[in-house]
């Protein structure tokens, strides 16, 4: 019997991206699995785009009751209710770290006799992630940012508008790039000085091309990553910036932040937009204390929930950036797992899938 791979359609709002783009699918086909995708009118890829590569169209929702040795494929977590889980499923559940709900959400796949391969624990041997989508969050970050400045500029103390949705990255560029002409002439002719902290790394590194497509000198852009914050914050460079991106992956110890109340309460300083790609606001070792809420596509800045002297300043804590270039980043995340997904049919001797099932395993073991 050949392996089937369903493709559900996301249930979560805004999602567009997909963790399959239909050229995976074909590659898959060619193997000889099954591949079943509910169609879906948020999806990036068109249904017909699946159905050209050999894929067979199922309805919405019927993942529910698929056979139950099919494997559940799917980006986000599952409908919160208590149904339980009885298939194999591959997707982001965000509940292996204990976060808020963990055991109601773990406990339905342990009821049901399920298994969950979550994909942020999907690894290669040295424990590096498998797929991610770094680049296109400090890509999109970067874009949102600029977005705000310009704003700023043009239209001092007044909320801004939803982010406008792009079919690609390109169509993003050029939009931001036409935006940009009229705040960078009313800043006599003075493009933003940026600086972009994480920057090697994969979304620091999504940030600063984002901004040398947008046409932003490379002496505007200043690329910091360890070597430069390891003399400890608060850094007057950030404040002395027009936006500041942070992309730094947060370890298990506390540094000093990059910026605090006080670094930021003088009336001269420059700094006028955060996009915080890392975006964990609610951690103690947050190295942006200023801030305490998301923000969303919708209302994509809050103000700072400290009281600061100086010009308006606004933060962008948005944690599903790549949604913006949902087609890059899906082709992207769904390229890089492709070589993983052509192994399900041999997934109980594959590495890749054994790791994944037993940190499913060590986790129902500690359900209560
Ligand atoms: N908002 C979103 O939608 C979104 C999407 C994807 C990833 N993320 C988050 O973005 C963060 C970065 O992810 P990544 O994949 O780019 O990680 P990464 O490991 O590829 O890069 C992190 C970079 O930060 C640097 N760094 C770590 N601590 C630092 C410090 N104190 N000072 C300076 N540099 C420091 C590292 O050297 C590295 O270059 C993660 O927290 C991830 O969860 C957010």
């Amino acid at each position: 019997m050949p392996t089937v791979i369903h493709l559900r359609a996301e249930t979560k709002p805004f999602e567009r991206r997909s963790p399959l783009s239909p050229d995976s699918a074909k590659a898959l086909l060619d193997a000889g699995y099954v591949v079943r995708v509910e169609p879906s009118v948020d999806r990036i890829y068109k249904d017909e785009e699946f159905s050209a590569a050999g894929a067979e169209l199922v309805p919405a929702g019927s993942w529910l009751k698929a056979p139950k040795e099919d494997i559940i494929l799917g980006l986000k977590e599952l409908p919160d209710d208590d149904v339980p889980f009885p298939n194999p499923y591959i997707h982001f559940q965000h509940c292996f770290k204990k976060q808020t709900g963990w055991v109601q959400s773990l406990s339905r796949f342990a009821r049901g006799g399920g298994t969950l391969y979550d994909l942020e624990f999907l690894t290669n041997p040295d424990g590096r992630r498998l797929a991610a989508f770094g680049y296109w969050a400090g890509y999109a970050g970067a874009g949102i940012a600029l977005l705000s400045w310009a704003h700023q500029i043009l239209n001092p103390g007044q909320p801004q508008g939803p982010v406008p949705s792009f079919d690609s990255a390109p169509a993003l560029t050029a939009h931001i790039k036409s935006v940009l002409e009229a705040p960078i002439r009313a800043n006599e002719g003075r493009p933003p000085r940026v600086i972009v902290i994480g920057a090697l790394g994969r979304c620091g590194s999504g940030a600063v091309n984002f901004f040398r497509d947008a046409g932003i000198p490379e002496e505007s852009i200043l690329k910091w990553d360890m070597a430069e914050t390891s003399r400890g914050g608060p850094f007057p460079e950030v404040a002395e910036s027009d936006i500041f991106v942070n992309c730094v992956y947060l370890g298990p110890h506390k540094a000093p932040p990059f910026v605090t109340a006080e670094s930021l309460s003088y009336p001269e300083r420059r700094l006028r937009v955060i996009c915080d790609v890392s975006c964990d606001p609610n951690s103690e070792n947050n190295p942006i204390p200023v801030y305490s809420e998301y923000s969303t596509f919708d209302n994509p800045t809050i103000p700072a929930s400290v009281e600061l002297v100086g010009p308006e300043l606004r933060i962008i804590a948005i944690d599903h950036l790549p949604t913006l270039v949902a087609r890059e980043s899906s082709d992207e995340f769904s390229g890089l797992l492709l070589p993983a997904l052509l192994t399900l049919d041999r997934r109980e001797t594959e590495g890749v899938w054994q790791r994944a099932e037993q940190v499913f395993k060590d986790r129902v073991a500690q359900l209560p």
